[in-house]
């Protein structure tokens, strides 16, 4: 085999459109309409450690320019825009508990609310303190297991927990990981994710699976976990290696190759995957930052406490950060960036991808189903079927 390219960071699709045998006609009106994400979702962005109360973070997450602080030990948000003049706030300083001071002219903004409380540099009578209303928007932000989740929604939003993995909120649960921005369209991030084809032949390099024994072909049909919570899928049929006519066997047998790999993947709103190996958990986020680029969040749950936690972390850094989260999952990043569709034509294996479309299609949150699809898309049934 060839060696593989490595991400160069430029996506190659920047359109609405991701489904599809042809532009324009989708049998995925809502999520083809979603190249930023929805935001009525609580999304994990960083790790709490990184935020100091020192400085600001800016951010742009699901096409809006957000900034971060930390203060009094809380995490904040607000738009990254001082509404005097337009510059970002990320910067900010803190000249008194509870706000930050725009770098320019010195508009004092009340982290909770975002009001405007000051202007310094028009003394402590400004005008335009109070008599015009001034404010930036700020969002609800949570931290749990040691990450920084924001809600960038218009609607109430619902407990963070809602939207974090129960296995994230056990106890014992640990969690180390990766964090970082990749060129791609959000949902290419996910079907890749889910893709059932792609891991029996674009991962067969490898310091990760090596020794593992991947199949050589097969499909699934897909159904919803036990909870309601998650997108899965059961495996149809599967064979280890074929005769393929006219060419001859594949792949080839190495004795080598006898570990088994991933025992299971979901997939669920807002944009997370959830991989189950032999006794830990990977799970990744894809979330959308502007058009064609993507923060991609890989975590490793595992529940273990004393010397096994220990032992855990030494087993991450060493072995699954290198060759998985990074070498692995780079493999996945080249394609991610690379990709452009429509038009696709797809095979019996994509029946994964179909059904994570039209999970996302009906269930996306904070959607009015009643409306009318958006006008730029024809719904036709006959569209985009998986030949088989
Ligand atoms: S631009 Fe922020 S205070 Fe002037
Ligand atoms: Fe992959």
């Amino acid at each position: 085999m060839a060696l593989m390219p490595k991400p160069t960071g430029v996506p190659r699709q920047l359109v609405a459109q991701i489904s599809g045998a042809e532009v324009g006609r989708t049998k995925f009106p809502i999520y083809d309409s979603a190249p930023l994400g929805f935001p009525e979702y609580w999304y994990p962005v960083m790790w709490s450690r990184d935020l100091s109360p020192r400085q600001g973070i800016g951010l742009t997450l699901l096409g809006r320019d957000i900034a971060f602080f930390r203060d009094g030990g809380r995490a904040y948000a607000m738009e990254n825009r001082c509404p005097h003049r337009g510059v970002q706030l990320h910067p900010a300083a803190c000249d008194f508990p509870g706000t930050r001071t725009c770098s320019y002219h010195g508009w004092v903004f009340d982290l909770k609310t975002g009001a405007l409380k000051a202007a310094l540099t028009d003394g402590p009578d400004s005008p335009v303190v109070g008599k015009g209303n001034v404010s930036v928007r700020t969002y609800p932000v949570e931290e749990r297991r040691g990450l920084v989740w924001i809600y960038l929604g218009d609607e109430t939003p619902p407990p963070v927990e809602t939207d974090i993995p129960d296995e994230f909120l056990m106890s014992d649960a640990i969690l180390t990981g990766r964090i970082t921005t990749r060129a791609g369209d959000w949902r290419h991030g996910c079907e890749n994710g889910y893709d059932e084809g792609h891991v029996k032949y674009l991962h067969r390099r490898g310091a990760w699976t090596f020794w593992r024994r991947a199949p050589a072909w097969g499909w699934s049909e897909p159904r919803m976990s036990e909870d309601g919570k998650w997108l899965t899928r059961d495996l149809a049929d599967i064979g280890f290696g074929a005769e393929y006519p006219g060419l001859g066997h594949w792949p080839p047998k190495h004795w080598w190759r006898w570990r088994r790999g991933a025992r299971g993947i979901r997939f669920r709103l807002p944009g997370n995957l959830r991989v189950q190996y032999a006794n830990w958990a990977h799970y990744e986020w894809y979330v959308p930052t502007k058009q064609g680029y993507h923060r991609y969040l890989q975590f490793i749950c595992k529940r273990a406490t004393g010397l096994g936690a220990l032992w855990h972390r030494i087993k991450y850094y060493l072995y699954i950060r290198p060759f998985f989260h990074r070498q692995f999952n780079d493999q996945d990043a080249w394609m991610v960036e690379n990709m452009t569709t429509p038009p696709e034509i797809l095979y019996r294996p994509d029946r994964a991808m179909q059904s994570l479309r039209q999970y996302v299609d009906d269930h996306a949150r904070g959607i009015k189903r009643d409306a009318p699809p958006p006008e730029r898309f024809v719904r036709k049934k006959a569209q985009n079927e998986v030949i088989s």
